[in-house]
């Protein structure tokens, strides 16, 4: 098979490092890539925000799937244009997208088919808003509708945190993005993202994993993309599974169904778990990053068979395994991330940890600077490991981000301290 991978972040390097791997793979493009991801594939520079650039290559390479990696040509159609002509896709479909394109639309899911989430209202206008808020008090959570790269929440303590993120919404903070507000009850609890592969009609789960979304050590300071995973999370046991897929997931596959946009692709549940069971915190229709670092590093299977499968709908008779080890990702981000990164520091990496088994080095911001390999964003690298136990992983990660040389970079020092 011909694939092309679309992206650059290191959830990309972890595919491509997969799908390389698999025999039925002849060749590997990635649009646009990074250094680390010239590795296992072949990196062009194609607009991916210019569709009928993206599919004139497809034709010219013969591609017989693509592999949308980020959420944003998710979101903008580019699976339909492929569909259309032909060309096999891995990601949903501009309508079903909206899983992570809107909140609203995933609330309203949620509430039609009784998925359990959080109490929410939507709003188009502020004083309507800012009337729910006073009436309903704090904590509460206020929820730019559309994409914000993940800064569009604020989880508020004080009533004038609440008031005031609602008027940045309105204000414009989030673009397009901002125009509604979905403002939601507060969940307490443990987070888990579960993913699982989906053609349509079958939802195949794969495995959990933990994000650690705040910049700071014991989980402080602002939101990021995420700085560091590990899979299995212990808090996701056998019957939270099988309570997610029943209550949560196989009615939003069903829903989607009925409403002429089926899901295909990841479909990642953003859960808050507590002795009610879990709670949707919120879909993304892609791999986490890092989670898909971890989870490609447990999957036994051939992950282009499953995408394949996912595209063609015929996932019911696919089943996935996974090493029984633990996979732990710390991310290595530049100086100043998640506000303005320090870019241009030289990264040196020792060729001793590119031989070492069971451990990746996943590129994400990174670039090449005659030669030299130097940092170009905020998350930076994605150290990951196995382990026979999440000590034994967080260990052997740590030893190797202290191996590397890069004086700009610094990462969180707890990865998994939850299961720790
Ligand atoms: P989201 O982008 O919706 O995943 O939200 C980002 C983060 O905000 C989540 O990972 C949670 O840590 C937090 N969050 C979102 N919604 C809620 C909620 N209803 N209750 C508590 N925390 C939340
Ligand atoms: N790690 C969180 C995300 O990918 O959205």
């Amino acid at each position: 098979m011909n694939v092309l991978l679309i992206g650059s972040g290191g959830r990309e390097h972890a595919l491509a490092w997969k799908i390389a791997a698999s025999p039925v793979l002849t060749k590997l493009f990635c649009a646009p890539g990074n250094p680390g991801i010239s590795g296992s594939a072949s990196c062009v520079p194609l607009n991916v925000e210019d569709h009928e650039a993206v599919l004139a290559f497809c034709r010219e390479r013969n591609i017989d799937l693509v592999v949308i990696g980020p959420e944003a040509p998710l979101v903008a159609g580019l699976t339909d244009v492929l569909t259309d002509a032909g060309i096999g896709v891995f990601g949903p479909c501009a309508a079903a997208a909206q899983l992570e394109g809107s909140k609203g639309f995933t609330k309203d899911l949620c509430a039609k088919y009784d998925i359990p989430t959080a109490d929410y209202q939507r709003f188009n206008n502020a004083p309507k808003a800012r009337n729910y808020v006073r009436e309903k008090g704090v904590p509460i959570v206020i929820k730019a509708d559309g994409l914000a790269a993940g800064k569009g929440v604020v989880v508020a303590t004080e009533l004038g945190q609440a008031l005031e993120a609602i008027d940045d919404c309105f204000e414009g903070a989030f673009g397009d993005a901002g125009a509604e507000v979905v403002v939601e009850a507060f969940l307490e609890g443990e987070e888990a993202s579960f993913f699982c592969l989906c053609d349509g009609k079958t939802a195949l789960p794969l495995a959990t994993a933990q994000d650690h979304k705040r910049v700071g050590d014991g989980d402080t300071g602002p939101n990021t993309g995420g700085m560091g995973a590990y899979s299995p999370a212990p808090v996701m046991t056998p019957e939270r599974i099988a309570q997610t897929m029943r209550q949560i997931i196989e009615p939003t596959m069903r829903g989607m169904a009925e409403m002429g946009a089926p899901f295909t692709g990841v479909l990642y549940a953003g859960l808050m778990v507590s002795d009610d069971g879990p709670k949707l915190i919120e879909y993304n229709t892609r791999f986490g990053d890092p989670e898909c670092q971890v989870l490609m590093m447990r999957m036994k299977d051939d992950i282009l068979l499953l995408m394949k499968g996912a595209a063609e709908g015929a996932l019911e008779s696919m089943s996935v395994s996974w090493h029984d080890k633990v996979a732990l990702c710390v991310v290595m981000a530049a100086k100043g991330y998640p506000g303005t990164p320090r870019k241009g520091g030289v990264i040196n990496i020792p060729e001793s940890l590119d031989v070492e088994d069971e451990l990746e080095i996943f590129h994400a911001g990174t670039a090449m600077n005659d030669g030299t390999l130097v940092a170009d964003g905020g998350r930076v690298l994605g150290i990951t490991a196995m382990g026979k136990t999440v000590a034994d992983a967080r260990q052997r990660a740590y030893a190797a981000v202290d191996a590397v040389d890069w004086p700009d970079g610094f990462c969180r020092r707890d990865i998994g301290w939850r299961a720790v």
